[in-house]
């Protein structure tokens, strides 16, 4: 089997995990093509808090950018493994860029292909839409794998703003976790990828069904309230964004009150309104709850 590995990656997280993931093909009939794709121009690393939040409206307005030439080794394969992180409850920039580049659409067309996400721990909304893309330009999505950072939300928030704006993945003033995927997980990958292997090679039936056996991906009831509520915030803010945004003064502007608003929507408001919602509604929409995020773990939920 051809098999071609393709990812953006900007600290090389994302890398590592498809590294691992890709090991139980290694010495085997079957032929891996690695490929990391870059944008073009980069976005430089670490993030300058501008260029962070600057990022936003592009990504959750589906903006992409410019990708670097890429060799692959063959015109087709017989699977596709494409990597992606979501920025902003969304595809990123060189995700959206990718999947508007004529040489990966012909890759994946007719094609199996196999998600795999390396996120913080928000990639529901960016999952739907890389899955009906990919589905709409021809390609058949027969697995996702989101990886994540299991520690708690408010702590791996702090964590990632660290590594994100100083360019090291370290424990912010040696008390915070450390951020991203842990290096546990980033290891057992390949677990992940044996499991595909299987697939392939004896024909099992439904492979995100292997996958979800593996127990290794959970979904909290917390992330689905956010992500759900939260995207349709940030399409607002990002049509404001570029609407009000006419002048580069003007833009900076409205960016800086989006970083207010994240600050404060994220710290001081989810928590009261997950802790009510909890206490009030939650109880009573357990079964409903349980069965999207089941259609969500199966790729079902467009
Ligand atoms: C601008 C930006 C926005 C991000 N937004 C999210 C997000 O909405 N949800 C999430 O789970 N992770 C988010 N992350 C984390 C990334 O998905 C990713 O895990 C991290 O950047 C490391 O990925 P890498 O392999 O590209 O270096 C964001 C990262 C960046 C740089």
């Amino acid at each position: 089997m051809r098999i071609l590995v393709i990812h953006y990656s900007q600290t090389g997280q994302l890398t590592e995990v498809l590294k691992n993931f890709a090991r139980p093909f290694l010495n085997t009939d079957h032929t891996i093509d690695h490929v990391r794709f870059y944008p073009d121009p980069n976005f430089p690393f670490p993030w300058s808090k501008s260029n962070f939040f600057e990022a936003m409206p592009d990504c959750v307005l589906s903006k992409g950018c410019a990708i670097e030439t890429f060799n692959l080794k063959y015109d087709k394969y017989d699977l596709v493994i494409f990597g992606y992180q979501p920025w902003f409850l969304s595809p990123s920039i060189p995700t959206h860029g990718i999947l508007n580049d004529a040489k990966f659409q012909s890759i994946i067309k007719n094609t199996p292909v196999i998600t795999v996400v390396g996120a913080r721990n928000m990639w529901i909304n960016a999952h739907k839409e890389v899955s009906s893309r990919i589905e709409e330009l021809g390609a058949i999505h027969i697995g996702n794998i989101p990886l994540i950072d299991r520690k708690p939300n408010l702590l791996s928030a702090v964590s990632i703003m660290h590594w994100m704006f100083k360019g090291t993945k370290e424990k912010k003033w040696g008390i915070f976790p450390k951020p991203g995927i842990s290096d546990k997980d980033i290891g057992e990958a390949g677990e992940f990828g044996e499991v595909i292997k299987n697939h392939f090679e004896n024909g099992e039936q439904n492979l995100q069904d292997s996958i979800l056996s593996l127990g290794k991906i959970d979904l909290h009831w917390t992330i689905i309230f956010i992500e759900k509520k939260a995207k349709r915030l940030f399409k607002i803010w990002a049509n404001i964004i570029v609407k009000k945004g006419t002048t580069p003064q003007k833009r900076k502007s409205w960016l800086l009150f989006f970083r207010f608003y994240l600050i404060f929507a994220l710290f001081i408001v989810s928590p009261i309104i997950l802790t009510l919602y909890a206490i009030l509604v939650r109880p009573f929409v357990l079964k409903t709850e349980r069965q999207e995020k089941r259609l969500i773990l199966l790729i079902d939920a467009k």
